[in-house]
């Protein structure tokens, strides 16, 4: 039945009338990429249980310690910027696997470094590989992808992000307990870094048996390994009908970046970029990075600020579970709005609290909580998933850069002014600036970003050219 299907010409077969999918497969390709969220949450949180041991030995004065922090995701938009058009080039997988080496370099590089300039270079270069893979493990699932499993199987990067950031506490914390304060300030730091290399490698080693993006291969002219690829995925006879369908979309697609610029794709890059930079000053990582200090302006001890901060991990990851369940269920827009109304429903409740002559902890601890779940389930898994399948095939990799780039300067911009506006404007003005971009969310996603779910890549391209009904 096989052969006379491929033999077949692909209008013969209803669109429906396919092969089960082998979700098993792309579910195994999908979480070798997705180790490359994990590096993303690792090298974001692991300089928190660092920095104070590392600030004793360098002696790093305010300037420098911010530095130490922040350098990570200024090389986050170097990578960023260079993983569109060397991704279009040279294939997703040769990517990845020159971020994993980077991630790799980089956890070493930390790990060794005996001056702080040598230990920013370090993390920069790390940083790379990070712009690289947060850019590029989305897109190249999203590109191996049956459109039916697309957004579960693309936020499975986010849920490795979140277990990256949540087990990083965990490893600090155990590497700290192992030696004194003495051992930690020379040498404990250093492993914090150094453990970087066990799931860098792991990355390296396993992304040489994963395939090619199909879609890229389509692009470079090589149908027959695509075809190969896409029956493995969806069965001999829906392969046939999606490299015919990716053909035909990227016979009528221009090369050039700069038809992105254009009418039509123009929205795309527009709701690509702003979505990328409100995931960030909507203040998630304000919470992420400094979760203890936002505590402790709460009246909380160390332990309870540690606690709290543990229980912000857990609920991140249970929500973002959660979303994974019901991306492809009630739709990208659905999450986005919910979410996102609830986000600054939350910002505004925890700002009234800073307000108040007596701050009610318990209170700003559980909207806090309620801000991370509500984020968990809308901009964290649907921004990336949204900038990864918005755009077509022949530029995905440089635009879905462009929105990148935004994302991780807006990061940048946050983690560093976020300590600046808590001291100088106060916690309650900084989280109602924080819900403001809330409402913004919503707003715009209510009136501007379409629903993708279900849509092949080939479908949400073909409606930017107003060609599907
Ligand atoms: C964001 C990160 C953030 C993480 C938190 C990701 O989607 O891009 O900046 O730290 O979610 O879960």
């Amino acid at each position: 039945m096989n052969n006379t299907a491929a033999s077949e010409p692909i209008e013969n077969f209803n669109r429906h009338d396919v092969d089960p999918i082998n979700l098993g497969f792309v579910t195994l390709i999908s979480i070798v990429a997705a180790i490359g969220g994990l590096l993303f949450g690792y090298d974001t949180a692991v300089i928190s249980g660092a920095i104070d041991f590392m600030q004793t030995l360098f002696h790093l004065d305010t300037f420098m310690k911010g530095w130490a922090v922040s350098s990570l995701t200024v090389g986050a938009v170097i990578g960023a910027a260079f993983a569109g058009s060397l991704s279009d080039a040279l294939g997703r997988k040769k990517m990845l696997i020159a971020a994993g080496v980077l991630f790799s370099i980089g956890s070493l590089g930390s790990a060794f470094s005996q001056t702080i300039e040598l230990f920013v270079f370090a993390r920069i270069v790390g940083g790379i590989g990070i712009g690289v893979s947060s850019t590029l493990v989305p897109l190249y699932i999203a590109e191996i992808s049956p459109a039916r499993f697309r957004g579960r199987l693309v936020s499975l990067n986010q849920l490795a992000v979140v277990i990256g950031i949540s087990a990083i506490y965990f490893v600090n914390r155990a590497v700290a307990g192992a030696g004194g304060t003495t051992w930690d300030i020379t040498t404990g730091w250093r492993w914090m870094f150094g453990l970087g290399i066990v799931p860098g490698l792991l990355f390296v080693i396993l992304l040489f048996v994963v395939p090619e993006s199909p879609r890229w291969l389509i692009k470079q002219g090589q149908s027959n390994r695509a075809l190969n690829v896409l029956e493995h995925i969806n069965g001999q006879r829906q392969a046939k009908v999606e490299v015919e369908d990716i053909s035909e979309s990227l016979r009528t697609e221009a090369g050039s970046i700069w038809t992105v610029f254009g009418p039509g794709l123009r929205v795309a890059l527009l709701i690509g970029v702003v979505l990328g930079v409100l995931q960030q000053v909507t203040g998630i990582n304000a919470i992420m990075y400094y979760a203890p200090s936002i505590f402790q302006q709460t009246g909380a001890g160390t332990n309870a600020q540690l606690t709290e901060t543990i229980i912000v991990g857990v609920v991140n990851l249970v929500f973002t579970i959660i979303s994974l369940w019901l991306i492809d269920k009630v739709g990208r827009k659905a999450l986005l709005l919910v979410g996102t109304a609830v986000m600054a429903i939350s910002l505004f409740v925890v700002g009234y609290q800073f307000r108040a002559v007596h701050p009610n902890s318990g209170l700003i601890l559980t909207f806090i909580l309620i801000f991370v779940a509500a984020f968990a389930v809308s901009l964290g898994p649907v921004v990336w998933l949204i900038m990864a399948e918005i755009f077509p095939t022949r530029i995905r990799g440089r635009a879905t850069a462009i929105a990148s780039v935004a994302l991780w300067a807006a990061d940048y911009l946050v983690s560093q002014t976020f300590p600046i506006l808590l001291t100088g404007a106060g916690p309650a003005s900084t989280f109602w600036v924080f819900g403001i971009m809330s409402v913004i969310a919503f707003f715009f996603t209510m009136l501007v970003v379409p629903e993708t779910r279900g849509s092949s890549l080939e479908e949400i391209e073909r409606r930017w050219r107003g060609t599907s009904p």
